[in-house]
């Protein structure tokens, strides 16, 4: 059911993950592919709405219509975030942002030496936390990429984000997290309230996403 139900709507997507650099050749960062963000812009322009997306460094192409901006560190999605966030209703959080970054990044290459090596790490801005303290009455979407204690830890972040909803998925399992086209999700509500999904395409988790911020938006 292709409708039209976002239009007039404005939603801000993150995706993809970010690359923390070491020096200029060098960066830490994680799998994301981008899929599902990228699946959840896709989504929305389909349904009628005016999509930002922020998105960190991936191999698929933007979906057509979208306000594409490319940013690689997590500070610059934190900068892109905040300074757009206020004109936007949704907010779906979906980017793998690395929790850390380098101390101080070297200006130039660092030469192979002793056997051991330590970089120093420092905490990245929590963007999705940031805006759960600004959000006002938009609606906030988080993701929680779990390895186990599923359900308990996504209602963690879920609260201590300030969320409406959070998607949560257990990345150990087949089907589901990186990279694949699939994913096994359980959304979890402010009120506590869940709903389990079985196995579906990201574009479908996507479309039940954005239902399911619909109700939220007119509860
Ligand atoms: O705490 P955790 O990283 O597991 O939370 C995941 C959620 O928080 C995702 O929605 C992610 O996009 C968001 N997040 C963020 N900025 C960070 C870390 C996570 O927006 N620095």
């Amino acid at each position: 059911s292709k409708k039209s139900d976002y239009e007039g709507l404005r939603i801000l997507v993150t995706a993809g993950p970010t690359r923390e650099p070491i020096d200029p050749v060098r960066y830490i960062s994680n799998h994301s592919s981008g899929k599902m963000g990228y699946a959840v812009a896709k989504a929305a322009l389909e349904r009628g709405a005016f999509v930002k997306l922020v998105t960190g460094p991936v191999n698929i192409t933007p979906p057509s219509g979208a306000e594409v901006v490319c940013v690689t560190s997590a500070i610059d999605m934190y900068n892109e975030v905040m300074k757009s966030y206020e004109s936007f209703d949704v907010l779906v959080m979906v980017a793998a942002v690395a929790d850390y970054r380098c101390a101080s990044v070297s200006e130039s290459k660092i030469k192979k030496s002793g056997d051991r090596f330590t970089v120093e790490l420092v905490k990245n801005p929590d963007i999705a936390a940031e805006l759960g303290k600004v959000k006002g009455d938009r609606v906030l979407v988080g993701f929680s990429a779990e390895t186990d204690n599923l359900l308990e830890n996504a209602a963690l972040k879920l609260a201590s984000k300030n969320m409406d909803m959070i998607v949560a998925n257990d990345v150990t399992v087949e089907g589901a997290g990186f990279g694949v086209d699939t994913n096994i999700v359980k959304f979890i509500k402010r009120d506590g309230s869940s709903i389990d999904l079985p196995i579906m395409s990201k574009e479908d988790v996507a479309h039940r996403i954005l239902d399911e911020v619909l109700s939220i938006g007119k509860g």
